[in-house]
């Protein structure tokens, strides 16, 4: 199967790329793992994938397919992308089982850290011409105890319109669609932006060929991406999405939940975070 590509489609070596780049420039910290623990999840990390090749009988032809495809992945840079798609949901849903407050999902391979601050209320980046129906989306941020946290920041970054990320896809100010809020002395926020589209996955690398060949579509719901964090409490990664948005019941990602929908009207929303004590 032959994929055709659009001029409006997102390269996926490009934003593999970038994805990549921008990955390994982000520190979350060494980890220090024991012997033991990477023995244990590396065993049963390859003791899972022997079962699938018994279970499925799989042949030589297919494993030197999968060899190709792996290598693939890496030539094009898409690890990031293919994680976060495909993986990155379980690893969420695991270290947040516990966590009180609003509900988390996958941060997903395009966030960046420093985007422009603003105190209270902001309008992001965007360009004069840029497409897409306005959204003014404000909040408040409290603590699980109900107390309001001032001096909170709230980070939004998303899509444009024909579902393209800045620094990632090409063409786009650095900063478009991307910024924070420090929330004012009642916890309160608010952005004017615009609302995003559905994100189509790049689909010309090795993540698209997988998806063809077995004949899934390559689509995220609109969402917005959010982190919101205040000194003393867990940070959450979360995305909000349009109450009613295509592709909300079939992400390729698996990150919709339904604590997570907002339904602007007169384009307007509100939604209120609650975190959770370190
Ligand atoms: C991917 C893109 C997203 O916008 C997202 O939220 C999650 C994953 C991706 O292309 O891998
Ligand atoms: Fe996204």
């Amino acid at each position: 199967m032959t994929t055709q590509l659009t001029e409006l489609d997102a390269k996926a070596a490009e934003t593999g790329a970038n994805a990549t780049r921008v990955f390994q420039e982000k520190a979350r910290g060494t980890v220090q793992t024991s012997t033991d623990r990477v023995a244990a999840v590396a065993s049963a990390a390859l003791a899972a994938l022997h079962g699938v090749i018994r279970d499925y009988d799989v042949t030589y032809a297919e494993y030197d397919a999968l060899k190709s495809w792996l290598i693939q992945v890496g030539a094009d840079g898409e690890w990031p992308l293919f994680l976060d798609v495909f993986v990155e949901h379980v690893v969420e849903e695991t270290v947040n089982a516990n966590r009180q407050g609003s509900k988390g999902t996958i941060e997903g391979p395009f966030y960046v850290p420093n985007a422009p601050r603003a105190e209270g209320e902001t309008t992001l980046p965007m360009r004069d011409d840029e497409p897409g129906t306005p959204l003014t989306f404000s909040g408040q941020v409290r603590s699980v105890d109900g107390t309001a946290l001032a001096g909170a920041l709230v980070e939004l970054w998303h899509a444009d319109a024909l579902g393209f990320y800045s620094q990632f896809a090409p063409g786009l100010p650095e900063w478009n669609l991307r910024g924070a809020v420090v929330a004012d002395k009642e916890g309160r926020f608010s952005f004017h932006t615009v609302q995003p589209a559905p994100y189509q996955i790049p689909h010309d690398g090795a993540t698209g060929k997988l998806i063809a060949a077995a004949g899934w579509h390559a689509w995220r719901p609109a969402h917005l991406h959010l982190k919101v964090s205040a000194p003393g409490y867990q940070l959450v990664t979360t995305q909000l999405y349009f109450e009613g948005g295509q592709y909300n019941d079939s992400d390729i990602a698996s990150a919709v939940k339904p604590e997570l929908m907002i339904a602007p009207a007169d384009g307007s929303v509100t939604y209120d975070f609650v975190l959770a004590p370190e």
